[in-house]
């Protein structure tokens, strides 16, 4: 158990574990972003947390990134390392990744992703 000071923290990176992801290389995900946040020593900068299903499958693997609100799609341990380095430690998304963003009040699908069902949709059936 521990409890971070999260005083110095600019970005925070919600990483897929759920089922979906994890037989899309969600374990090996994980452990290529958080060794590349390790290797440009952004710990202090960079939280992550493993979450379970996030409700986007299709799009395994999904990685968030908060505050931004950029929902990524497709990850792989590469694309996952270049998240660190062009995103978190530069500022720039990954845009061939992107499947949603946050923009003004609601997240706004790139159109590279699966468009998925609206609840109130789903519950008609
Ligand atoms: S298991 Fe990752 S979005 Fe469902």
């Amino acid at each position: 158990m521990v409890t971070w000071n999260l005083n110095q923290t600019k970005h925070h990176v919600l990483i897929c574990n759920g089922g979906s992801c994890m037989r899309q290389q969600g374990e090996e995900v994980t452990l290529a972003i958080r060794s590349e946040i390790a290797r440009h020593a952004a710990e202090d900068g960079i939280h992550t947390t493993r979450t379970r299903c996030n409700g986007r499958c299709d799009d395994a693997c999904v990685v968030i990134v908060y505050p931004e609100g950029i929902w990524y799609r497709d990850m792989t341990p590469e694309t996952g390392r270049r998240l660190v380095r062009e995103h978190l430690l530069q500022s720039k998304p990954l845009q061939d990744r992107v499947a949603y963003s946050y923009l003004q009040d609601r997240f706004v699908p790139s159109g590279m992703g699966t468009t998925g069902v609206l609840r109130k949709d789903k519950n008609n059936k």
